[in-house]
């Protein structure tokens, strides 16, 4: 039986004790499982993946990591505290917020050599990295000097050469050109395959499928109010437009101007 990694139970968080981010969270991921947070702007996605990577603890109710509750008198305990961060791994929405070293080459590294690993192995994983994300020629720029696309692929690579076995994602596709989205579905795919667990919050409908088993749904009261198939629940056309899931965008063809409802199967153009 698959072992269960975060066992959540009606956990509440407020930043600052006034701003409420997450109202009563219920949710249970089991090993290998890889599920996808969907939700409008301030739902509560990122603050999710904060709380799952213990950079924050719920206020009220219970947080579990393999049967453990997360607080921090439990990060004072080395031992845990350096496998929990050598287990689990956050890419963050922002890339700005994760990047902090002065060249790209010693942002990439700083995770395996921080975590430990043997000075030995950081170098092939560190070139075998970088040619993953097509960046081998950044390595000696300041991330901070990167177009957007670039330090989310600086952030990418910093996080995966750790080969964390729970991935946390937040818009891991956002601002990424087609190909490099691509390229990056393809190595979740792979990341998926090997047992390992992901967690991708997004607003990128059309890669659910692909990346995620399960799906879970934040509302604007910042509880989830629906799980399940992703399948299932993103052919739900009216589910997802009462949520803020769905667009519809205009545009002119024959001299008319035309509503185009923008759904994720098949880049669907359904004339309304
Ligand atoms: N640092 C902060 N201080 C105060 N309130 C915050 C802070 N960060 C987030 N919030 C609030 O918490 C709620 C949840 O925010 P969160 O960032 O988790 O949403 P999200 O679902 O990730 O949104 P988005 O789709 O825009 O990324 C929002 O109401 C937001 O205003
Ligand atoms: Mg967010």
């Amino acid at each position: 039986m698959a072992m269960t990694v975060f066992e959540l139970k009606d956990v509440h968080f407020s930043y600052l004790g006034k701003f409420p981010a997450l109202a009563g969270i219920d949710i249970t991921v089991e090993e290998g499982r890889n599920i996808a947070v969907i939700g409008a702007n301030g739902s509560g996605k990122s603050t999710l993946l904060h709380l799952l990577n213990a950079l924050i603890f719920a206020d009220k109710g219970s947080c579990k990591f393999f049967g453990r509750e997360l607080n921090e008198g439990l990060f004072r305990e080395e031992d845990f505290s350096k496998a929990f961060r050598r287990a689990v791994g956050l890419v963050f929405q922002n890339p700005d917020v994760q990047l902090f070293c002065p060249t790209v080459r010693e942002e990439i590294m700083f995770g395996p050599l921080h975590l430990g690993f043997d000075p030995k192995t950081i170098l092939p994983m560190f070139d075998s990295i970088t040619k993953v994300f097509g960046i081998e020629g950044l390595v000696d720029r300041m991330p901070h000097q990167l177009s957007i696309g670039e330090k989310r692929k600086v952030a990418m690579a910093s996080v995966l050469i750790s080969g964390p076995d729970i991935l946390l994602l937040d818009e891991p596709t956002s601002g990424l050109d087609p190909k490099t989205s691509r390229d990056l579905i393809d190595l979740l795919k792979k990341h998926h395959e090997s047992g390992k667990t992901t967690i991708t919050a997004t607003h990128d409908l059309h890669i659910i499928e692909e990346i995620a088993d399960i799906i879970y749904v934040f509302d604007k009261n910042k509880t989830i109010i629906r799980y399940g198939d992703p399948h299932e629940l993103l052919c739900d056309i009216k589910f997802l437009e009462e949520n803020n899931l769905m667009h519809s965008h205009s545009h002119r063809h024959d001299g008319e101007t035309h509503v185009h409802r923008h759904d994720h199967l098949m880049h669907d153009h359904a004339h309304s």
